[in-house]
């Protein structure tokens, strides 16, 4: 990618794409600018023929720790409002892409921070990961789909007393709930989150992207006999394919 932005830079190597926020100074709290920035840069990777796994890191101790709270002390009803829309917009376009998104959480997930990690296919967290929904400190309550999609993942009664608590959880306590993928020692942190993207950019792209379509229409309120039709249609397309013809006629020859 060759823009360049304020808050936010991206690489592209080998098929991963990397997203990194970087206001480390502010723990990487998202600014409006920032918003506008992260939107952008996954629509562009979202677009990009050439990635087949995308990454999203942020720079130093923090993955982001929130919304810029001091950005909310001085701004107007109408651009909250517009922070707010956007916010949706930008777990949807995460979820909606055809691509795997995996959130690298190496330090603070809080806030918008937390719901960015949520709307990712797979969080792999740091030994020194700490993930929440602090809203409630501020009188406010996560404007960013945190109610939702945390209690698709885990307990309503867990996810009510994050809420209540505001309480930030670490790496074990997360990865225990079924939230965390894997957990990664800090130092090699970044090496083991490359070499789990490298092994996942390796599988087709047509299968990942009807996986990750058909897991989260589990999610949704279609029936369920329609989900399982809409399987098996996949399946059928897949199967009449030119790369799972191939693949199987190669297995064929290697057992011979
Ligand atoms: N918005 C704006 N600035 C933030 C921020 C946020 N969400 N989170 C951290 N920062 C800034 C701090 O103001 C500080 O900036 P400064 O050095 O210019 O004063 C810098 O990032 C470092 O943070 P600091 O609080 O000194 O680090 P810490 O290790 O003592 O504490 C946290 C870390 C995450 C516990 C603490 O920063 C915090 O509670 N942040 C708010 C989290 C939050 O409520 N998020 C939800 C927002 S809706």
């Amino acid at each position: 990618m060759d823009k360049s932005f304020k808050n936010i830079f991206v690489e592209i190597d080998n098929g991963i794409a990397v997203l990194v926020f970087n206001r480390p100074d502010q723990l990487n709290a998202m600014n409006r600018q920032m918003m506008d920035e992260i939107i952008e840069a996954i629509i562009s990777i979202n677009a990009n023929e050439e990635v087949k796994v995308a990454v999203i890191r942020g720079e130093e101790r923090a993955f982001m720790a929130g919304a810029d709270i001091k950005e909310y002390g001085n701004q107007t009803t109408e651009e909250f409002i517009s922070f707010q829309e956007k916010g949706k917009r930008l777990y949807e376009v995460i979820e909606n892409s055809s691509k795997p998104w995996i959130a690298a959480v190496n330090g603070y997930a809080l806030g918008g921070g937390f719901e960015i990690a949520l709307s990712c296919d797979l969080i792999l967290a740091s030994e020194q990961a700490t993930m929440g929904l602090p809203e409630v400190f501020l009188s406010l309550i996560p404007g960013g789909g945190g109610t939702q999609r945390l209690v698709q993942k885990i307990g309503i009664n867990r996810v009510k007393e994050m809420l209540f608590m505001g309480s930030a959880l670490d790496a074990k306590q997360m990865y225990d709930w079924g939230i965390v993928n894997r957990i990664f020692n800090e130092e090699d942190f970044l090496n083991q989150v490359f070499d789990f993207a490298k092994k996942l950019s390796r599988r087709p792209s047509n299968s990942i992207t009807e996986l990750k379509r058909l897991a989260n229409l589990s999610l949704t309120e279609m029936p369920f006999n329609q989900r399982i039709s809409d399987e098996a249609n996949t399946v059928k397309d897949l199967y009449l394919g030119e790369e799972a013809q191939t693949a199987i006629q190669d297995f064929i020859k290697k057992n011979k």
